[in-house]
């Protein structure tokens, strides 16, 4: 098939690779629009970031892509939307082409992606699931034409009214997000329990109506996804009226949390943080990828550099522009480098590389302290080397004594 992806961002430029190798003849565009005349399928994979000074999707490169294509419809095409958008967002693209081309030579479709960052082919080819959203049977037909390499290789086809596959890729993140959430709080618990999340994470992730996975504690959730499409999911539902009051607590929680953990890296260094060294193990907002966005670095780092800690960070990524202006903070080139003179290690991204440091080589401080914040180590090898270590659920014992 013809296909056109507009974007070129992590998602159309996945997507144009992936479906190329599935032998379609694809352009992909980022401004060139005129382009896509010879597509049979256009694909709208641009940005939809938050608003300025509000919670809800600013849709305004999608609208742009569609007066656009509206400018070059010929012949019949299917329009899909890749990007994240509310629901009814499909609605508005028809009514934008519509006035410039006959309903009957274009179709929109709403197939949302779910891909991860540093994932994304992989999450391209064995998609657990395809979403295809149309209100006509003949666009669904291409679709799952499009899509049968995949379909017979087990991927599930499924089809939907357009608005249904909208709403299915925010309340995806949401419910991911909400998972995280729900076991970072169960975690605060443990923590004051003197239990091992862990166990918690398998004891539950066992049912098969809960499933194990995206049950690690750890730092606030971040990234470009899980934060923006949270907030633009309450907004629509404002918009309709509706209250979703769990994933309003769950954006809560998750706003608190770099709170909680800053608090944390307090109570651990006995209130002294005032020249106290800090590794800082990776800043990103997960491992594989360079992206900050949302990233928990973002509060915790300006935190401790505020209360005059010297903050020596060191990611696989490289050195990042957000820290550039702060006190007290510089890049290390390497683990070693960080942890070289520090009094503290905090883990904050579960990169590989950090899964098997060894700390006796790198540290001569005798009291050198171990903050995991993906519980990454065993707590019980970490303290056989004489270092005192905390884990998402090993602050316990600082608890106990506050009680
Ligand atoms: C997410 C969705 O997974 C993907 O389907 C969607 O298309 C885009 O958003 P991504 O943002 O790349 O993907 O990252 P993901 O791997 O989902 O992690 C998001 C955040 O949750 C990260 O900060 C990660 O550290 C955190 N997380 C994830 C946890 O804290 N615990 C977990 O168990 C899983």
């Amino acid at each position: 098939m013809k296909l056109c992806i507009i974007g070129t961002g992590y998602v159309g430029l996945v997507s144009g690779v992936c479906f190329s190798d599935l032998g379609n003849d694809v352009i992909c565009v980022d401004k060139a629009l005129k382009k896509i005349k010879k597509s049979d399928i256009v694909f709208i994979c641009v940005g939809t970031p938050t608003k300025k000074n509000s919670n809800s999707a600013d849709l305004s490169q999608v609208y742009a892509a569609a007066k656009e294509i509206s400018k070059s419809i010929k012949k019949f095409k299917i329009i899909i939307n890749k990007s994240t958008v509310p629901v009814t967002t499909g609605d508005e693209i028809e009514k934008i082409i519509s006035k410039k081309v006959n309903k009957k030579f274009f179709s929109v479709v709403s197939n949302p992606e779910f891909l991860r960052e540093g994932e994304a082919i992989r999450d391209f080819i064995y998609p657990d699931r395809v979403v295809v959203g149309s209100n006509d049977s003949k666009s669904q037909k291409i679709l799952k034409s499009l899509y049968s390499p995949l379909i017979s290789k087990g991927a599930k086809f499924l089809s939907t009214k357009r608005r249904a596959a909208e709403l299915i890729k925010y309340a995806s993140n949401a419910f991911l997000a909400t998972k995280i959430t729900f076991i970072n709080e169960i975690s605060n618990l443990c923590e004051k329990t003197g239990i091992d999340i862990e166990d918690i994470s398998i004891g539950i992730g066992l049912d098969k109506r809960i499933g194990s996975r995206f049950l690690r504690a750890g730092p606030a959730y971040g990234g470009s996804c899980f934060p923006k499409d949270t907030k633009a999911l309450v907004s629509t539902a404002d918009k309709f009226k509706t209250n979703l009051s769990v994933v309003k607590s769950v954006i809560r929680s998750n706003d608190l949390r770099s709170d909680l953990l800053s608090k944390r890296v307090s109570l651990i260094l006995n209130n002294k943080i005032k020249n106290k060294v800090v590794s800082f193990l990776g800043v990103t907002f997960k491992a594989n990828t360079d992206d900050m966005r949302d990233s928990s670095s973002l509060k915790l780092i300006p935190f401790l550099s505020k209360k005059g800690a010297k903050i020596k960070y060191y990611d696989p990524t490289g050195s990042k522009k957000e820290f550039k202006k702060l006190k007290n903070v510089e890049f290390s080139n390497s683990i070693k480098e960080s942890i070289k003179g520090s009094d503290i290690v905090i883990i904050h991204t579960e990169w590989n590389d950090f899964k098997s440091i060894n700390f006796k080589k790198f540290s001569k401080n005798k009291k050198l302290i171990i903050y995991d914040m993906r519980n990454i180590y065993s707590p019980n090898k970490i303290k056989k080397l004489g270092f005192k270590y905390f884990g998402i659920q090993e602050a316990s014992y600082l608890y106990l004594l506050l009680l």
